[in-house]
């Protein structure tokens, strides 16, 4: 066996980060059990608009998004990529079950920590709702999800979808195009393009939780890997570029310095101010949008936004042969 086939997904993805230059870290490695924690922090604060943005949406325009995507039926079979702990989808839940309709839910997560915890609250909160989590990596899920007769929609919330480059989310859309019947929608949460400065503060809040959530991911490879970061010589740094729309999220190396990693049995060296790049958190336009939603083959049905216009809830659904001239 060679040595790469040898290694975790993990290990592999340290390896490969580390061995590049600029030197990167992927985003999904941040939602370990202290990752979670955090990241709930930080949808908690008042800075990071988008959590308070999609709520808001769904609060106010939830039961319009269930009378359109349940349909005559009222029965729907849910799947969510990236469920996290499903508090936003909770409040969609509780409004479709409220109209009449039978909903099973499948939310779909890396962390079997975040689905645990959310099944046992559904269940006390949620009793009618059949719920069925899927422990695993939205690659290996999809592999499971066989077709079936229920009506499905698909959710990929909290601009999720910004996690990916533009060329990565539309393969992800065509991934989830390619496995849908007719009738079946997709619920996709996009951050729109705004003030700058907005965006900044959502990812370098003052009160240091992105930077401990950023800084985390250090932690995480030294208890996982036998690495001996000091990670107070590593600083959180983020910027934003109105031109692309990117949130970039980078380590950076205070001082020149080596790190060893016992689990791959050698020593990477860090220069000083050198950038560990570990996350992009892309913000959207209408044209973008749009773009994203042709090339992955569908067809934009409608969209929800919040007041302040800040975030848009955009339901997707398959573009049929005929359609392929529009
Ligand atoms: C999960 N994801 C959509 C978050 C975001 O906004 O990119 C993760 C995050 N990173 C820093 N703050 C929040």
């Amino acid at each position: 066996m060679s040595r790469d086939a040898a290694m975790s997904p993990f290990t592999k993805a340290v390896y490969e980060g580390f061995s590049a230059s600029p030197k990167f870290l992927p985003s999904w490695m941040f939602y370990d059990d202290r990752g979670d924690q955090l990241f709930r922090q930080i949808m908690a604060m008042p800075e990071y608009y988008l959590t308070d943005c999609e709520k808001e949406i769904f609060e106010s325009q939830g039961s319009s998004i269930g009378e359109f995507v349940a349909g005559v039926s009222g029965q729907l079979e849910i799947v969510e990529p990236g469920a996290g702990d499903g508090a936003k989808t909770e409040i969609l839940l509780e409004k479709w079950s409220s109209q009449g309709c039978q909903l099973k839910y499948v939310p779909i997560d890396i962390s079997p920590h975040v689905l645990n915890l959310l099944k046992d609250r559904l269940s006390h909160s949620l009793p009618k709702i059949d719920v069925r989590p899927l422990a695993l990596s939205f690659e290996q899920a999809f592999e499971k999800l066989h077709q079936t007769g229920s009506k499905r929609l698909f959710l990929f919330l909290g601009s999720n979808i910004g996690n990916m480059p533009m060329e990565k989310s539309i393969e992800f859309l065509r991934k989830i195009r390619n496995m849908m019947k007719e009738e079946d929608l997709l619920l996709v949460g996009f951050d729109l393009k705004k003030d700058p400065e907005i965006i900044l503060s959502a990812y370098d809040d003052p009160h240091g939780i992105t930077a401990a959530f950023n800084l985390n991911l250090l932690r995480r490879i030294n208890r996982e890997l036998g690495a001996d970061f000091k990670v107070e010589n590593f600083s959180h740094y983020a910027s934003y570029d109105p031109v692309s729309g990117q949130a970039r999220s980078y380590l950076i190396s205070k001082k020149q310095q080596m790190v060893y990693i016992s689990e791959l049995g050698r020593s990477f060296a860090f220069d000083q101010w050198e950038p560990i790049h570990t996350e992009i958190s892309a913000k959207f336009s209408t044209g973008e949008i749009n773009r994203i939603a042709t090339q992955s083959g569908f067809q934009i049905l409608m969209y929800f936004e919040d007041k302040r216009a800040y975030y848009r809830n955009v339901i997707l659904g398959p573009k049929l042969k005929q359609d392929s001239s529009v």
